[in-house]
């Protein structure tokens, strides 16, 4: 058994690939390294650099390493950039997206989890937000993932192709030696700590009139291990032979902006500046999860809800990086 991992040198690719290992399975990644980092997949496990939508380098894969289940993490992930460049959205989540799911399917494997995302949901019409609750993205990323996530419900149908979209909330946190890097950053926890470090002077946060406690949008946070753990848990799922689903992952428990950027000046003990912004266009004011499928359909359990703990996870990981340069 075998394990195509697409976008296994990004964040929670690379996270989900190292537990993976850890739990004696058999790992293959495929990543472009458009906006990963190909030290952040160990030398020992297959790494393939390529295009998700390149066909025959899929079929190549799955022939070479007799894949029997993908994890589809390789995407575009910024809210803000699909709106002012929404083409390069749909060409490599959804035009690549689907050309991955044909050569999978052309090549017998029929065992898919997928990285999907809490904003298919939109502007939430209750809180917390259950898988039941309408679709209906205020952006381009949301659709592209939507649309990804439609396409295999009618893959399922016709080609019986088992999946699990799993919508994440706010991946946040870090383990000991892998942890949230992108370029250009834009999630709050990294830039928060790169203010604290002196890389940025200060935070920018994005409307302060949203109709939420503080006004500031309010998320849900969940440590990028649980995360993980939730990926070992679906395959455990279709591996079982059960049906395809959709289920949510975050920890129920809504943090404002600047909640998060107290809680960062505890765990950090610095001052951190902020200025305040205009709202950003695509920004629903607040994302919380109803996760309850996840742990009575799974039998998922996260072991790092709380706040201060992911920061702190995060701070570690980002102040072993500056002693290393
Ligand atoms: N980070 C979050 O909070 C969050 C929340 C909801 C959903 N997601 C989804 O989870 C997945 C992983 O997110 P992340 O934060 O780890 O992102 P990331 O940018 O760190 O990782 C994505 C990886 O995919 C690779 N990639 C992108 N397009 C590719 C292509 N066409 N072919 C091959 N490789 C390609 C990139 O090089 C990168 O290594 C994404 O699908 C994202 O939409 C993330």
């Amino acid at each position: 058994m075998t394990i195509l991992v697409t976008g296994g040198a990004g964040y929670i690719g690379s996270v989900t690939t190292q537990l993976l290992r850890a739990r004696g399975e058999q790992v293959v990644v495929l990543d472009n390294l458009s906006r990963g980092h190909r030290d952040a997949v160990a030398s020992d496990i297959p790494f393939y650099e390529g295009n998700i939508g390149d066909r025959d380098l899929v079929t190549k894969i799955a022939r070479t390493h007799a894949i029997d289940a993908c994890i589809h993490f390789a995407a575009f992930a910024y809210v803000g950039e699909s709106v002012s460049n929404p083409a390069i959205y749909y060409e490599n989540n959804v035009e690549q997206g689907v050309r991955l799911l044909g050569a999978l399917i052309e090549s017998g494997v029929r065992q898919l989890v997928f990285s999907s995302t809490c904003a298919t949901y939109g502007e939430p019409q209750r809180i917390p937000i259950d898988e039941q609750h309408q679709q209906l993205p205020t952006n381009p990323y949301g659709w592209s993932k939507l649309f990804l996530e439609r396409i295999m419900a009618d893959y399922d149908r016709a080609y019986e192709l088992k999946f699990v979209a799993l919508r994440y909330f706010n991946a946040s946190g870090a383990t000991a030696d892998r942890g949230e890097h992108h370029d250009p950053e834009t999630h709050l926890i990294p830039l928060v700590l790169k203010t604290v470090q002196g890389k940025l002077d200060h935070v920018d946060v994005f409307g302060s009139d949203y109709p939420t406690k503080d006004g500031t949008c309010v998320r849900d946070y969940i440590h990028v291990l649980d995360l993980a753990e939730a990926h070992l848990l679906s395959l455990h799922y279709l591996r079982a032979g059960n049906a395809s689903t959709a289920i949510n992952l975050g920890n129920g428990q809504g943090y404002s902006v600047l909640e998060v950027i107290e809680t960062a000046r505890e765990v950090t003990g610095a001052e951190i500046k902020v200025r305040m912004q205009e709202r950003r266009p695509g920004d629903p004011s607040h994302l919380v999860a109803d996760s309850s499928r996840a742990r009575s359909v799974l039998g998922w359990q996260p072991q790092h809800a709380d706040l201060k703990e992911i920061v702190h996870s995060a701070w570690q990981w980002h102040t072993k990086q500056i002693n290393q340069t």
